[in-house]
């Protein structure tokens, strides 16, 4: 139907008589010429009608916005003084010879225009049109060729791209699971895997040595901009090979991609930062480096201060007292220190003090409860200069790194204070086991080898004790995560069991996996990427949504197809299912009352 996509059409094909099928972008009528600007995935290009042509041209009359056309015409250069340099078509224009109208089109709920700026929940519904958008299709084309040149490195690395099932049984990565019922065992359920963690363990198994899949994992957790319940991972494992081995290969693989998709060239190693180093100078495992911020340690100096609200934090082995420094930051007005206080608030920070430094003096409601010698030595520390604020953190460590960690990134963005590049990193010995409402979970997954001598230390103090485990970081976003694993039955059980879960539990859930290394389990271990958030970051998007073609809501709804849906009733009797009226109305009137308080 077509010689050429629209996009493709330049002055190498002047004189030349072309054939080209796509979306009426534009219709203009200038005073008896008609110009349809042309689209399709390529571009767009410009076709003239004129009246001469009396056939095209009542056809063209007809034709309007988002209309489907096939158009036979002659390639000629613009008029001077007309040619779009923003176009890649834009020296040229098709003198309309025939036009042929393939389908009409209703006026469409938004404008087809990058420009446009359209409801997100609209966009979702009319997601077709969405995509139609150049910005969008652009969009999907980086994430084909991401795609594209992550199999070819990992072919050509000798990795084999195998798939594992999606109807399976839970495998914890710390969200919870999307369950499907089953119909030959009713009663029973599959579980959508939240990534293919124990597959690619039973691959190595199996002596596969090096595999990968592009893969959808299911996550059912709180959404953000950077996550929804179905994405997609780069997933990867390998064999007989240590962490420095297997950060090496995918090091490469994202510095070679960076330089061929955009012409970027990352840091070659990529730095390290210990986990501890990260929660402690940046208040986060995935700290943005672009942004020339850090927590100071101050509880040293805050020993012995009267002000409890510091010495008490000071003294407590669980606690911290820190400071963030902002250079310039004594322009800040009361009410931008008040609204930092109530940001910093959602992180459990009870308050947050500052000491502006003014050319009159410092200027701050703690200075009274702190003797001079120390301010003195708070200043000497962050290294402030006239004109600077310092705000403080004082807390159980986890609020002040949480709130300190939050507030540099706001500060950061709020005062332009980003630098512009690409900062790569990775984060390594992360703690096995994290505390959270009173038991212990495993920071990565429980398949993660602590980095222990002796089963026996894993008996005391837990909490102390590294993983094996390394994660990678760019520009604030963690882009992927990896360990080497536990390849041993006896360390398997002794870690479940640390975790709290009984032998009988962990036979019933992971008996497979805890079987399958007793035959002969090679050192392994591996790594996945989060492809949606590559891709955000490489086309400079603000959400993951942006980058998937099908998005669900923040409510994991999708409006385009109104899922999830209601389902027949006679589905359910086969399934042996009945819906509890009682609990999902109550969970309903739960949800519409938490919606209307937040
Ligand atoms: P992890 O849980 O760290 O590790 O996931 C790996 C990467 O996947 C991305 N990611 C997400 N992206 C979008 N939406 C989500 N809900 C979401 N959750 C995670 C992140 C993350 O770095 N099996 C292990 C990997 C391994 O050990 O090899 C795993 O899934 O970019
Ligand atoms: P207060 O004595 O409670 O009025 O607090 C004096 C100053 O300390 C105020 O600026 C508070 O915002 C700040 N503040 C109170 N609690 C904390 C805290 N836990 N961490 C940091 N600053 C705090």
């Amino acid at each position: 139907m077509r010689s050429h996509y629209c996009g493709r059409v330049t002055a190498a094909l002047l004189d030349q008589e072309v054939t080209l099928a796509g979306w009426v972008h534009r219709r203009r009528d200038h005073g008896g010429v008609i110009f349809l600007d042309l689209r399709d995935r390529d571009g767009l290009v410009q076709v003239v009608l004129a009246p001469t042509n009396k056939e095209a041209f009542s056809v063209a009359e007809t034709v309007r916005n988002e209309y489907v056309v096939q158009v036979r015409g002659r390639v000629r250069r613009r008029p001077e003084g007309t040619v779009n340099r923003e176009l890649t078509t834009g020296e040229i224009e098709i003198d309309g010879l025939e036009l042929t109208i393939l389908n009409r089109a209703e006026p469409t709920p938004f404008p087809i225009d990058e420009y446009h700026d359209v409801g997100e929940e609209t966009r979702l519904k009319y997601r077709y049109l969405d995509l139609r958008r150049p910005e969008m299709l652009n969009r999907m084309k980086l994430r084909a060729s991401i795609s594209r040149y992550l199999r070819n490195y990992l072919d050509d690395n000798g990795f084999l791209d195998i798939e594992t099932p999606f109807l399976t049984k839970a495998t914890p990565e710390g969200a919870r699971d999307y369950l499907v019922p089953s119909r030959t065992k009713p009663g029973s359920f599959y579980a959508l895997p939240q990534s293919p963690q124990q597959f690619k363990q039973l691959l190595m198994m199996a002596g596969i040595d090096r595999y990968y899949q592009i893969v959808r994992c299911f996550r059912d957790e709180d959404l953000r901009a950077d996550r929804q319940p179905e994405f997609t991972q780069l997933d990867i494992e390998t064999s007989f090979l240590n962490e420095t081995e297997i950060q090496n290969i995918v090091e490469n693989m994202i510095r070679g991609m960076f330089a061929e998709l955009l012409d970027v060239q990352l840091p070659n190693p990529f730095p390290h930062m210990t986990y501890a180093e990260a929660m402690s100078r940046f208040g986060s495992d995935k700290p943005d480096l672009r942004i020339p911020l850090e927590l100071i340690d101050m509880g040293d100096l805050m020993k012995n201060v009267d002000f409890k609200v510091f010495s008490g934090p000071a003294n407590d082995p669980h606690g911290r007292v820190a400071a963030l420094h902002v250079p310039g930051g004594a322009e800040l007005s009361r009410k931008e220190i008040d609204d930092y206080t109530k940001y910093v608030s959602i992180f459990g920070a009870k308050g947050l003090a500052y000491i502006k430094f003014n050319a009159d003096g410092l200027q701050s409601p703690i200075l009274k409860f702190i003797p001079e010698t120390a301010i003195h030595s708070i200043l000497e520390r962050t290294k402030a200069k006239v004109g600077d604020i310092i705000f403080f953190g004082a807390d159980k460590t986890e609020i002040v790194n949480e709130s300190l960690g939050a507030l540099r990134l706001k500060i950061g963005h709020d005062r332009k204070l980003i630098e512009p590049g690409w900062r790569p990193l990775w984060v390594v010995d992360f703690p096995m086991f994290e505390k959270g409402e009173g038991r212990l979970s495993a920071c990565h997954h429980p398949f993660t080898a602590p980095k222990i001598k002796d089963l026996s230390e894993l008996n005391h103090e837990p909490t102390k004790i590294l993983a094996r485990a390394y994660d990678m970081v760019l520009n604030g976003s963690e882009i992927g995560g990896g360990s080497i694993r536990i390849n041993s039955p006896e360390m398997q059980m002794a870690v479940f069991k640390t975790l709290n879960i009984t032998e009988e539990e962990a036979n019933e859930k992971f008996g497979h996996l805890l079987t399958a290394l007793k035959f002969g389990t090679p050192p392994h271990g591996g790594i996945a990427f989060g492809l949606d958030r590559l891709a955000m970051l490489m086309t400079g998007s603000t959400s993951i949504r942006d980058v998937i073609a099908f998005p669900k809501t923040q409510t994991a709804a999708c409006p385009l197809t109104d899922a999830p849906a209601p389902v027949d009733p006679k589905q359910l009797l086969e399934l042996g299912i009945r819906i509890r009226k009682e609990v999902t109305e109550e969970k309903k009137s739960t949800e519409e009352k938490t919606t209307a308080s937040s």
